[in-house]
């Protein structure tokens, strides 16, 4: 399905911040939005204000996770890429559709609801000088990393959403109505993107301007397949995550500023590595020089064991093969004894180590080898930008706090939804 092993799917370009005031910003909220299900006391139940969904998929041999959302009057199920590293949410788009790719459902008939040119959330995904052709509509057009691109219109329709506490809500969002699609190296076969970045035209800073939500992220990525997303802040124990700052730097992405890479325990003086938090890419990606380290250390490490290196496979750039084909990771745990982390300095404060275990880079091949799922960013444009994707995130729950401004993540069992007391308030 895939072609070649490039899995980036983050926003390029296009995106820049809203230059509007946060004056402006509120009240024309004020006046698009009618909050429609909103009820203050939904708030005052941080559990029951949350919102669940399911996922599906893995990083090999899948390559992503999608979640189903119900969007339309009536409403359809779509299926869609989970994407923390990009704002807008887009569907393939009977506009009528000009270029679209293969896709799991009928293609989405757009309301007439159109967003102005004029509106925030349109002008946060142009840079600040743009110029409305029309005053009617935001045509928009987002680039991702490996190449593939949605060019369209934003419209507003019903998203059918259930809170943990099993109280409905339908609330008219903003969405991509894409009608022209480049597919990119990484193309899946979807219906589009669900957006989640740090952006204004998010999903969930949407559903927090309505005072729906809070504007927090989290997903669990089972390594065994599945796992879950949730949108506020009531399915976690804060004093259990390990929590990092935002960068104020790098604004555009889930950053926790730069990193520097540990090996054994040690810092190896690789650092200044500006890292991501990207789940739309199920590999994680270091800049070539950080890249040729770690090789380095690992075959050096590997050095007179039975691994052998594995050109022939050509799952992932480096594999390599054992005695007898390996099942699970876990059988070629084994070799891969030295720990490995990113350091985050996150100005000046403790720092917070991102571990990650054999299972958080290694995957096994189809022929039985064990090859390694972190991959060279810069021979995929990446540039000095650090991703860690899928792989890294597995079998832990990531948190994004959009209020608080702080990335967090804990060990968990992402097998299962979580459980929680359902409470109801109203
Ligand atoms: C808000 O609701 C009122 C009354 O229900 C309606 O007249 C108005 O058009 C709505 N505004 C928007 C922007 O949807
Ligand atoms: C997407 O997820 C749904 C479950 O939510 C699953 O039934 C479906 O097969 C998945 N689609 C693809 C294309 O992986
Ligand atoms: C919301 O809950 C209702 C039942 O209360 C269910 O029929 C519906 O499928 C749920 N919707 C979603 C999006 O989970
Ligand atoms: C990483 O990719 C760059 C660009 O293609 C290349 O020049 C460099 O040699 C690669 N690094 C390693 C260690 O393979």
């Amino acid at each position: 399905m895939r072609k070649g092993q490039v899995s980036v799917f983050f926003l390029l370009l296009f995106l820049s911040l809203s230059s509007a005031s946060d004056q402006k910003w509120r009240k024309a909220m004020m006046s698009a939005y009618n909050g429609s299900s909103s009820s203050s006391s939904m708030m005052m139940n941080r559990v029951g204000s949350s919102i669940l969904f399911p996922i599906h998929g893995n990083v090999y041999p899948t390559g992503y996770y999608n979640v189903t959302i119900n969007i339309g009057h009536p409403p359809k199920p779509y299926f869609l890429d989970l994407d923390t590293g990009s704002d807008l949410t887009w569907l393939q788009c009977n506009a009528p559709c000009v270029h679209c790719i293969e896709a799991p459902h009928p293609l989405y008939q757009p309301s007439n609801d159109l967003v102005a040119c004029r509106h925030p959330l349109c002008a946060a995904l142009h840079p600040p000088d743009y110029k409305c052709e029309s005053p009617d509509q935001c045509d928009y057009e987002v680039e991702y990393a490996d190449g593939g691109s949605s060019l369209g219109v934003l419209v507003r329709d019903v998203f059918s959403l259930n809170y943990t506490n099993g109280v409905r809500l339908s609330p008219r969002l903003a969405l991509g109505c894409g009608y022209d699609q480049i597919p990119g190296t990484s193309y899946h076969p979807l219906d589009g993107i669900l957006g989640l970045g740090r952006g204004k035209s998010s999903i969930v800073s949407q559903l927090q301007s309505q005072g729906l939500v809070r504007n927090v992220v989290g997903h669990c990525l089972s390594g065994r397949g599945g796992g879950f997303l949730f949108f506020g802040d009531g399915l976690y124990d804060s004093s259990h995550v390990t929590w990092t700052s935002m960068s104020q730097e790098f604004t555009k992405y889930y950053s926790p500023g730069s990193a520097e890479l540990h090996f054994g325990g040690k810092a190896t003086g690789i650092k200044n590595l500006i890292v991501i938090f990207d789940s739309g890419s199920s590999y994680t990606y270091l800049n070539s020089q950080a890249y040729q380290a770690l090789t380095l250390l690992l075959k050096k490490e590997l050095s007179g064991r039975s691994l052998k290196e594995a050109p022939e496979d050509q799952t992932l750039p480096l594999c390599w093969k054992g005695r007898k084909p390996f099942r699970s990771v876990h059988d070629a745990k084994k070799y891969f004894k030295t720990s490995l982390a990113l350091a985050f300095a996150n100005s000046g404060r403790r720092k917070t180590q991102f571990e990650l275990h054999p299972e958080a880079y290694l995957i096994i091949s189809n022929k039985g080898n064990v090859c390694l799922g972190i991959l060279n960013g810069t021979q995929v444009g990446l540039q000095n930008l650090n991703v860690i994707g899928d792989i890294s995130m597995q079998d832990r729950m990531v948190v994004y706090d959009n209020e608080k401004q702080v990335i967090g993540w804990s060990p968990a069992n992402c097998d299962h939804l979580p459980r929680f007391k359902s409470a109801y308030y109203m």
